[in-house]
């Protein structure tokens, strides 16, 4: 495999995304694509494909790592995953998930834990979980120590079971208010952005209106300023398991799977490796070879013999 520095990325000829770039993207109306990705090949192809965001979401502990739930994942592996990614991407803004207990405890702790992500896998910002006002403290304190945040609202896979399940959120006036008040209290701690995850598309647009930061969505409409979806579910790397919010645009498992098979098939039945997988050698090179390896037989294993 050749290795390419960041700068001959293809499509780096594009300018790198920015904060500021971000904001007026929202102000003109221009759609938001983020993208989830937890290693070199898909930071890579992100990169080509022209996201605006890529963000190194924990849920990298379920798709990549195998985890049940993504408040397993640690801060070290998070930190591998988004240091990989780093090393594919040059253009889109690349935001670090911080991952359960990495923030929760103090505003110091989250600022140790946000740095780490800054400095250690290079990335440009981080998202954590959440609007009550533990998060509201800690999101203004790591935007105080200079480093930006997403938000991130409505269904919380970090506090999926204080949230009764993974379930959509906001679907009564009051919750959707308090959503709202959420997401208003963020903005106004710093945050650059926010992601709006399984909230009615109503809800989600009236939000998006109200806020001046832009509104990501996944499972919450058509209306908000851009979109993310999570990688395995885009590409179909586990058949049958794409959540409803999602929209599968390639079969990733029925094609690996297909290859792998193939390939196993070609060993057994002996046609793989063909002569042009290989390498040879001069013949007068392979008979003065077969000499010397001649020499090292071992006469006593040939009496064995
Ligand atoms: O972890 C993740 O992938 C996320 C997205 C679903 C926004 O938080």
């Amino acid at each position: 495999m050749s290795t390419m520095p960041r700068e001959s990325v293809a499509g780096s000829d594009r300018l790198a995304m920015t904060l500021p770039r971000l904001a007026e993207m929202k102000r003109l109306g221009e759609p938001i694509v983020m993208l989830t990705a937890y290693d070199f090949p898909s930071g890579r192809i992100a990169e080509e494909a022209g996201v605006d965001i890529v963000l190194v979401g924990d849920s990298g502990a379920e798709v990549v790592l195998g985890y049940g739930s993504t408040v397993t994942v640690s801060v070290e592996e998070m930190l591998m995953l988004a240091a990989a990614t780093r090393r594919g991407l040059h253009t889109p803004l690349l935001v670090a998930d911080m991952p359960f207990g990495s923030y929760e405890a103090s505003d110091e702790r989250a600022v140790l834990s946000a740095q780490r992500f800054v400095k250690e896998a290079g990335a440009d910002a981080v998202k954590l979980e959440g609007g009550g006002p533990t998060q509201v403290s800690r999101v203004a304190a790591i935007v105080a120590a200079g480093i930006p945040v997403m938000g991130h609202v409505g269904l919380t896979p970090q506090s999926a079971t204080a949230l009764g399940g993974r379930r959509a959120q906001g679907r009564t006036a009051e919750r959707a208010l308090a959503q709202a008040h959420e997401a208003r209290a963020l903005e106004a701690a710093g945050c650059f952005a926010i992601v709006f995850e399984a909230i009615p598309a109503a809800v989600a647009a009236e939000l998006t209106r109200l806020l001046s930061i832009p509104v990501i969505g996944i499972g919450a409409g058509g209306d908000t300023d851009g979109q993310v979806l999570v990688l395995h579910d885009m590409l179909g790397v586990y058949p049958g398991q794409a959540p409803r919010h999602s929209k599968q645009y390639a079969d990733l498992h029925g094609q690996m799977l297909g290859a792998i098979g193939e390939y196993a098939e070609d060993v057994r039945k002996g046609r793989f490796p063909g002569s042009e997988h290989g390498f040879s050698i001069d013949p007068g090179e392979l008979k003065k070879f077969e000499k010397l390896v001649s020499a090292l037989r071992s006469p006593l294993f040939e009496d064995a013999d």
